[in-house]
């Protein structure tokens, strides 16, 4: 991701965002495809939700596609947030940001360019599997997948219904989540209930991956942000279809009472933001040590963004600039991405 475009309020900022009706558009990426953009309900029928019993398990997702530019008839504009939980988000996301000059009220003009009438030419791409960090929804990392996606991936996203903070399914019910909660302890990171919320996400993306088609000797790489990047490295111990994970500055729940107390034997990347490190994160180390210990010789490298934030990781970190936010301690929370170093 470059910069980004601001149509039609280049110079407003702040305040004079607020109530606005102009719109704030992501730029589209300068990637060899463009990127179709579909959600979709997914109803797993042999399963109980966890959560409710009184109901089968059902998830939302969105699917990033790669459409070669000559093959898109035409772009539009969709919004970043869908309309139906716009309230829901800016009341969980809104306050914490305010103080650092975010506006009140913006959180339904974003809009992002996708393809949306695309000549029918069916091929697969590879599959990336991305999930959100812990009772975020998968909407704050749309502009990151469609990133990927344009390189030449299908990526999607999901939701963990009861755990993400809302989804809204296509008959506009909604779920709200919070039911896994954690308090961060610096001496015993792992978490029984967090390790559990992992199991849930692991069912899940299983399921997402059967639900389009992806069979037993197909390829896929599995990520996500925080809680998202400890669930795609458990995913990849049940699950052989994954042949690569990332993780994104995620603590490993699981690797003291879950499925990571074996680490992991295919290729997996601890991607770290600037403070993250193995004496602070002991998870990083368990894991670290169950996979070099269980499965020597299994490609496992830790990097750092040096500049980067645990946010950085998400759609908010392009939106900083969008709305000149760089040099205020919203940079705190999120900031721009400098350079890779070796880490943690
Ligand atoms: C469980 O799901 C039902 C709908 O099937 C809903 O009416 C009920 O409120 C849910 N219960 C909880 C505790 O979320
Ligand atoms: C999680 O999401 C719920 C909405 O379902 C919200 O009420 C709660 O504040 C969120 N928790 C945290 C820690 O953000």
């Amino acid at each position: 991701m470059r910069s980004i475009v601001i149509t039609a309020i280049t110079g407003l900022v702040g305040q004079a965002l607020v109530g606005a009706a102009a719109k704030l558009v992501f730029e589209v990426p300068d990637t060899p495809y463009l990127v179709k953009w579909t959600s979709q309900e997914l109803i797993d029928h042999g399963r109980v939700d966890p959560f409710n019993s009184s109901h089968a398990r059902r998830l939302m997702i969105s699917r990033f596609t790669p459409v070669p530019p000559r093959e898109c008839k035409r772009t539009c504009r969709r919004p970043w947030i869908e309309p139906g939980i716009v309230t829901e988000i800016e009341e969980i996301f809104g306050p914490p940001l305010y103080p650092h000059g975010w506006p009140e009220g913006i959180y339904g003009d974003f809009e992002v360019e996708v393809c949306c009438d695309q000549k029918t030419r069916k091929r697969d791409f590879p599959v990336v599997l991305f999930g959100p960090g812990l009772n975020a929804t998968r909407h704050i990392y749309s502009v990151l997948a469609q990133n990927l996606a344009g390189m030449g991936y299908e990526v999607i996203t999901m939701d963990h219904p009861y755990e993400s903070n809302v989804v809204r399914f296509p008959d506009g019910s909604k779920i709200y989540g919070g039911r896994i909660t954690y308090e961060w302890d610096e001496e015993d990171p792992d978490d029984p209930l967090m390790a559990w919320g992992q199991e849930v996400r692991v069912a899940d993306a299983s399921f997402v991956l059967d639900s389009i088609g992806v069979g037993p000797h197909d390829k896929v790489v599995a990520t996500g942000h925080s809680t998202g990047g400890a669930a795609a490295a458990a995913l990849m111990v049940s699950d052989t279809r994954v042949v690569a994970g990332i993780n994104l500055d995620g603590t490993m729940y699981g690797s003291k009472y879950g499925r990571l107390t074996s680490g992991v034997d295919r290729p997996f990347l601890l991607l770290a933001s600037k403070t993250h490190t193995f004496t602070l994160d002991r998870t990083w180390e368990d894991f670290w040590q169950a996979t070099v210990t269980n499965h020597p010789g299994t490609w496992l490298k830790a990097l750092r963004i040096s500049e980067a934030q645990h946010t950085t990781y998400s759609d908010f970190a392009p939106i900083g600039d969008m709305l000149g936010l760089r040099r205020t301690s919203f940079c705190e929370i999120t900031c721009w991405v400098t350079s890779l170093a070796p880490g943690p």
